[in-house]
Order: C-alpha cells, then structure tokens, then sequence
C-alpha cells in the first residue's frame, strides 16, 4: 500500500481572494490581461489533457519521447529519493521518471503540486494504484507564492516539466526560479522542462488547433469568472488569438471581443468595456534557447550540470544542482 497525503495551502477562500485580486487588477489594466493559472479548473485541466493530444500540439510528445529516451540518465545523475514536481497535473508523463527512479533503487517519495485541485485528486487517486510502497504527499499551492511548505527532507529533485515556465513572464520567470532555489538546500536539484524556439509555422498550429480544443481552453477562463466571481461574460463572442511574438520569442494567446460589450463583475463590483477588436492577452508561452536556460539557471543560484533535447531541438530538459 502507498501512503497518500494531500496538503491543501491554497484553500477555497484564499484562491477567490487571488482570483478577485487578478481579475481586477488585469480587467482594469491597458491593455487587459489575465494570468494563465485562472485556465485551469475541473473542465480547464480536461482541456488541456485533451490539447496535450491534439495533432498540433508537438510539446507533450516531444517531452515524453525525450524523456523516455533519457530517464533513467536523469535518475543515475540525479539520486534523488524525493521527487517534487510543480504544476503536475496528471502526472502523466512523470510515471517516466517515477519508474526510472524506481528503477535506479532510490526512489521513496513523490510530491505532485498543483493549482487545481480536481487534476491533484484524480492523478494522486491513480497514483496510489499503480506506485504500491510509495509515498505521496500532494500539494495544493500556487507555485508563483508558497513553495516553503513543500515537504522537506530526503534529497529532493524539483522537477517542473510541460515547459510550463514558458508560461512566467520573464520577471516572474526570475523571480519563481530565484524562489524555487531558496527552498532547496545546496546540492538538491532542479529538473526543467523547455519549449525551445522553433519555427513559428510549426508552434502556432500548436496553440490554434483545427478543432478548437485550444480556442475552447482559452476561453474557458471567462466561464470561471463568471462561476466564481458573478461575471456575465458571453464567452462565444470572444475569438481565440495565437500570435508569435519574434521579438519576445513567445506564442501569446489572447481572447478578442468580437462586438462591442459592456460586462459586469458582480464579486467586484465593476463594469468593464470592450471595444469590439480588442484583444485580452490571457497567457504567454515563452520559447527558449539553450544558452538563455543556462543563464537563467545560473542567475537563480543553480549550476547546470546536463542537457537533453530531442533529435529535432524542439524541446529541452536540463537538470541543474543548487549552489
Ligand atoms: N506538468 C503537466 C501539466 C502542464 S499544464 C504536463 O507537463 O503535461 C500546467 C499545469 O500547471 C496545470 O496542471 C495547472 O493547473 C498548473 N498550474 C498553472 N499555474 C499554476 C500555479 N501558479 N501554481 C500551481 N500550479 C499551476
Ligand atoms: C502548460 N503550458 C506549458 C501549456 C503551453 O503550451 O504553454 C499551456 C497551453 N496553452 C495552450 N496550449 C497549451
């Protein structure tokens, strides 16, 4: 039997109060935003599993191709007997690396951590059939704010894969690694998950799909402001827009008002106007290339020690040890 244990340190009431705090703050800003992490609730963390098996959608595989191929690498470089993975989700690809460390003979804790608790419970429900003798311990957090009541203890490798950092704009990008490397202690590890940068004609299809899965995940952050927070957004009149930043080396989704719309906050007391045409930038997803992961890296406090990518250099994993 696997002991399974679920530490909630974003409740209910403390994600409302972030929500309430992001939507003003981004529905009043020029141009408006919201941050990606509002995507992701029961029916967002469906979305996304359903996007990650798109045809378009070359990430998921890549990074599950790649780490098939080096996993059990990982696991001899790394040693770890805790694996902590932020922004889980299913855990879907990380049996990968739970197996690999089994294999490795080192492994006897995973710590999944994520923002949507629905996806924790289902991937933690699963888990514990399959990882008999392992121990779980599942976090509900925001891995922007509270990563000091991660489990301590054991050696610990963070792994932080989907290349979900991508989605981090770049000052918070610094600051969450910044943040990452001082609930480790020296010599724990990092593992990271990359996009890289590649041409725009392959990555835009990614994030616009044929059949509308994405367009569908983008705008279902509407439907949660209007759940959670009493708006009366009409998501159908809002287009889904994946636009390559070259400059930036991003894909940024936006929603764009497709008519004129006067909307109304309930929770927060506020009416926000849409022009028709404007476009809400509702996530970034940061491409990177391999100089600038080291550098980043090293700018934390990590010393990156090695580097897997996939024959096509569409996506990298580095592993990197706390100074
Ligand atoms: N790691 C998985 C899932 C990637 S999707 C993979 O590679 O396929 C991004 C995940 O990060 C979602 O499960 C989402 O709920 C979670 N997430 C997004 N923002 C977050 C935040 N600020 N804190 C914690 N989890 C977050
Ligand atoms: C979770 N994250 C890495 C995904 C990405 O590719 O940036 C989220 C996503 N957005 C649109 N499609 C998938």
């Amino acid at each position: 039997m696997s002991s399974v244990l679920l530490d909630v340190h974003l409740t209910e009431s403390a994600a409302e109060t972030a929500l309430r705090a992001d939507a003003r703050a981004g529905l009043m800003a020029e141009p408006k935003q919201l941050p990606p992490k509002w995507f992701y609730d029961g029916r967002g963390s469906e979305l996304f599993e359903k996007i990650t098996e798109l045809p378009e959608y070359y990430p998921t595989r890549t990074e599950r191709a790649l780490l098939r191929a080096s996993v059990d690498d990982i696991a001899a470089a790394s040693g770890a007997d805790t694996v902590v993975e932020l922004g889980s989700g299913s855990s879907a690809k990380t049996r990968l690396l739970l197996d690999a460390f089994t294999r490795a003979g080192t492994l006897r804790r995973y710590v999944p951590q994520d923002v949507s608790e629905p996806a924790l419970r289902l991937a933690l429900h699963a888990l514990a059939d399959e990882y008999a003798g392992l121990e779980l311990h599942g976090v509900v957090g925001d891995f922007t704010r509270d990563l000091s009541g991660l489990p301590r203890g054991g050696r610990r490798m963070i792994a932080f894969l989907g290349g979900t950092v991508g989605n981090l704009l770049p000052a918070e990008r610094a600051a969450f690694l910044t943040h990452v490397r001082s609930v480790l202690e020296p010599g724990e590890q990092l593992l990271l998950g990359t996009g890289l940068v590649i041409d725009p004609a392959i990555v835009v299809p990614a994030y616009d799909d044929a059949a509308g899965v994405t367009a569908e995940f983008n705008r279902n952050v509407l439907h949660v402001l209007n759940r959670e927070l009493g708006a009366d957004f009409d998501p159908e009149a809002f287009a889904h827009v994946a636009a390559w930043d070259a400059e930036n080396e991003w894909i940024e989704m936006r929603l764009r008002a497709e008519r004129d719309m006067t909307v109304t906050i309930a929770a927060l007391d506020l009416v926000v106007r849409f022009a028709a045409g404007e476009e809400m930038r509702t996530e970034i997803s940061a491409k990177f290339r391999r100089d600038g992961v080291g550098a980043m890296l090293t700018d934390a406090g990590f010393e990156p020690s090695r580097w897997w990518a996939d024959p096509q250099d569409r996506f990298g994993l580095s592993l990197a040890t706390a100074r």
